[in-house]
């Protein structure tokens, strides 16, 4: 894909400046309005690593947008710091649709406002190995959260047959549905990781990873230990958790990242956590230094690059 940067008349009459997307096999030509500082993974492999309250900015931010999207009955598949843009106004975009797709819409409620089913079909080949959620890759995940459910609803001693789930016989390796809101907020909780530790939060969210096995055991602390050098509160390690937990029945949503104490700026939290509330000016100034460490970088690899040719 190759992306450059064009001016045009924007819809106010002014000046402004827009990204052109092309792809080089035969269709898809696409203007979007620039998001000038880029991405936010630049500034994580480049600068140092976020204090909190940035990385709480951030978040407010994200948390806002994939709430738009979600109740528009998008879920996007491939959140990461790459398809998070920042803009000359400090404004986080959401970039990278290639793997968004749609819900299917349910009965709208008695305020006529539409509701979508979160269970969209599973699709393997989504999104990217280290922001990816665990069920996405392991369909046991997604049975037992069905048969929860159906416990739930029926009463245990119900003995559970397959064959009642989406009304049709199916194997239990090929069950075709997971619940593609929560996989967001799981893709959400591994970028909001690596935006604040600047390192990932394990290799793949597989029982086979030792960091991933680590977080998922009941003694969290052993998982804690391996980043105790990198300053993090216990809200954020809360929040952590609970945005990472293996079954999406117990995994935060949205609205619960919006309740959690990580986003409790009252007087007696800000005490507990030393959090402030960071303003969109001090977020631009922040990264406008940053920026230009990124570009001095970027310029550095340049010229390295075409010496050694
Ligand atoms: N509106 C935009 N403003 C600035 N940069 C952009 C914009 N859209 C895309 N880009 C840049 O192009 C990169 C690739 O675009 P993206 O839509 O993520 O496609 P891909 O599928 O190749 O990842 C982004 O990571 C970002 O660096
Ligand atoms: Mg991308």
């Amino acid at each position: 894909m190759v992306v450059e940067k064009n001016s045009m008349v924007g819809k106010k009459g002014e000046e402004e400046e827009y990204v052109i997307v092309k792809r080089k096999t035969e269709v898809c030509y696409y203007v979007m309005k620039l998001a000038e500082y880029g991405e936010l993974y630049s500034f994580i492999e480049h600068t140092d690593r976020f204090n909190e309250d940035m990385t709480r900015y951030i978040l407010d931010q994200l948390v806002d947008g994939m709430r738009y999207l979600h109740s528009h009955g998008i879920v996007h598949r491939d959140i990461k710091p790459e398809n998070l843009l920042i803009n000359k106004k400090g404004r986080i975009i959401i970039a990278d649709f290639s793997f968004a797709t749609r819900m299917n819409e349910v009965e709208s409620d008695e305020l006529f406002q539409k509701r979508y089913d979160p269970f969209i079909e599973r699709r393997t080949d989504v999104g990217s190995e280290i922001f990816n959620a665990p069920e996405i890759w392991d369909n046991e995940i997604n049975l037992h959260e069905l048969e929860e459910q159906m416990i739930k609803a029926q009463g245990e001693d119900k003995i559970f047959d397959y064959s009642e789930i989406d009304g049709k016989l199916r194997k239990l390796s090929v069950f075709p549905k997971y619940n593609g809101e929560k996989a967001d907020v799981f893709s959400i909780g591994a970028s909001l990781f690596m935006i604040q530790m600047k390192s990932p939060p394990f290799r793949k969210a597989v029982q086979t990873d030792p960091y991933f096995k680590r977080l998922c055991s009941v003694k969290k602390q052993n998982y804690w230990k391996i980043f105790k050098s990198l300053p993090h509160s216990d809200e954020f390690k809360d929040l952590m958790e609970k945005t990472l937990m293996k079954y999406p029945s117990q995994r935060y949503s949205l609205d619960q990242i919006r309740g959690s104490k990580f986003f409790d700026v009252s007087d007696d939290a800000a005490q507990s956590h030393h959090s402030q509330v960071y303003s969109p000016e001090s977020f631009i100034e922040e990264i406008k230094k940053r920026f230009d460490i990124v570009e001095s970088v970027k310029q550095n690899d340049l010229s390295n690059k075409t010496n050694h040719e």
